[in-house]
């Protein structure tokens, strides 16, 4: 049985209030289009197929390569999208229909649906449609599932139609439906905008269907799973729902999560055992953890890897990778490109960028480290600087082994520290400096005694009322 997945979401989404189509709101860092698309591809429909408005480029570049594309110019309702991308279609046995704003779908109920079709076949007795319901509490906004005394389905009513004893239904049509190709591309040539919105409606397929006595299956679906998002509130409710099954997968596995309610975590991370993931924290995109890491409180991790044992606190580490046993934080960021070998402490308010920091290396304070190599036990003092760039191009600097930049000091790229090499505080270095040497490139101080006093004649020096020390008893000659 060849199946043919098949994405509305050609539709504009009204009730979002929002210049965006709506299938390109994100939940969990990425389009809800996006997990429809992979939901199909991961249980294994023969191809992909996605009906979008000529006027959405954007949901034609979230899509991607491999799903088919059909057009529907004027959104006149699922069951005209339907129509459009049929015509698209090569012949197939069956056409798996879902929704573009029903994101938590997993891969394995589609499979199933597939099986329950396939095995009713198989055994003689086919069925023109297999799909989903569920029960919702509240149905509201749902097509309710019309059944006959004999408990089949006989249609489907959507909400703007309801009559006041069908709204109190609560079996509701999750729009996830298999269809036999050759009946459905028959019910749909038979559709009509003949209800409260004027749209060619693809519930209405069903009851087409039931009527001219093809059988309707249905297979029990979790409310949770098949949410559809047509307003904010829904997109954060399914938010929530997939940020808990992240959540839950991670604690599955031996994380401690303090506090669930202030974590987020996308579905590609991963985190090892006996981390602690304490609150306000963001682990993001393909994030990599270790086990027995302390990430948080207030950490933002993006693509981030995280070897065993380290701790992030307060600060921000994005397509960067940290070693294990290296500490980070409070408020630090590491921006692209770093990578912090083992050991390595990166203290307060540091940026660094682009750079490698050797094994046991420190990076106490207020320093920014761009385009560097720095060896082993290279320690960076508080307020160093590398000038990577010149106004023009960024140049690279290199700190061996053991070298210690003294505070307040200039790097100006490129330079190379040698191996133990010292550097003074408050140099602007702008020449390599040997191994072992010492490195001074500032004015060298000079005292001028008695400046002050000749500067103000002394006249500022008189005495405060109540000052119980006259400048001459301070040893300052105002004469002088
Ligand atoms: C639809 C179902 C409803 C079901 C609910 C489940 C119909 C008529 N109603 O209602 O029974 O309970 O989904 O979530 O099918 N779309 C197009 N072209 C259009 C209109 C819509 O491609 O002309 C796409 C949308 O982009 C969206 C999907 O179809 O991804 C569903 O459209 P939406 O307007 O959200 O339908 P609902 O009112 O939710
Ligand atoms: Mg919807």
């Amino acid at each position: 049985m060849v199946v043919y997945g098949l994405i509305l979401a050609a539709g504009q989404g009204k009730r979002m209030f929002s210049s965006r189509p709506k299938v390109l709101h994100e939940i969990g860092g990425r389009a809800m289009v996006t997990w429809v698309r992979d939901a199909l591809l991961e249980a294994g429909v023969d191809q992909v197929v996605a009906v979008i408005s000529p006027r959405s480029p954007e949901v034609e570049a979230a899509l991607g390569k491999p799903v088919l594309l059909a057009y529907q110019a004027q959104p006149l309702g699922t069951g005209h999208a339907a129509l459009m991308a049929l015509a698209a279609l090569q012949p197939a046995d069956a056409v798996l229909v879902v929704q573009g704003d029903t994101p938590l779908l997993l891969p394995a109920t589609l499979r199933a649906l597939v099986d329950r079709h396939r095995a009713a076949r198989d055994a003689g007795t086919p069925a023109a449609c297999t799909m989903l319901t569920t029960r919702m509490p509240d149905p509201t906004g749902y097509g309710r599932i019309l059944r006959g005394p004999d408990g089949a389905v006989t249609g489907i009513v959507e909400q703007a139609d309801c009559a006041p004893d069908q709204a109190r239904i609560t079996e509701v049509n999750p729009g996830i439906y298999l269809f036999d190709r050759p009946a459905l591309e028959e019910s749909l040539a038979r559709l009509e905008p003949r209800n409260r919105q004027a749209e060619y409606y693809l519930t209405d397929v069903v009851g087409l269907m039931a009527a001219g006595g093809g059988a309707v299956a249905t297979m029990d679906a979790d409310p949770q799973e098949v949410l559809g998002i047509n307003n904010r509130r829904q997109l954060a409710e399914a938010g929530l729902a997939l940020q808990w099954r992240e959540l839950e997968r991670l604690m599955a596995g031996g994380v401690t999560v303090v506090d669930p309610a202030s974590t987020y975590v996308h579905p590609g991370v991963q985190v090892g055992r006996d981390t602690v993931i304490w609150p306000g924290s963001y682990l993001l995109g393909q994030s990599k953890v270790g086990s027995g890491c302390t990430i948080g409180p207030g950490s933002y991790l993006l693509d981030a890897t995280i070897g065993e044992g380290a701790r992030i606190l307060l600060s921000v580490v994005e397509q960067s990778t940290v070693e294990p046993e290296c500490s980070v934080g409070p408020y630090s960021h590491l921006r692209p490109g770093t990578h912090l070998a083992a050991g390595v402490k990166v203290g307060n308010f540091a940026e660094i960028k682009g750079s490698y920091v050797g094994p046991g290396s420190k990076v106490p304070h207020h320093s920014y480290i761009g385009d560097a190599d720095l060896g082993p036990g290279v320690n960076v003092g508080a307020g160093a600087v590398f000038v990577n760039y010149d106004g023009f191009r960024k140049h690279r600097s290199t700190v061996e082994s053991g070298a210690f930049i003294g505070c307040n000091s200039n790097l100006v790229a490129p330079v190379t520290v040698g191996e133990q090499a010292y550097v003074a505080c408050g140099s602007s270095v702008t020449e390599d400096v040997p191994p072992l040497a010492l490195a001074i490139a500032r004015e060298r101080q000079r005292n001028i005694e008695g400046w002050v006093a000749r500067r103000k004649g002394g006249r500022l020096l008189a005495p405060a009322p109540g000052d119980p020390q006259p400048p001459e008893e301070r040893g300052l000659d105002p004469a002088k």
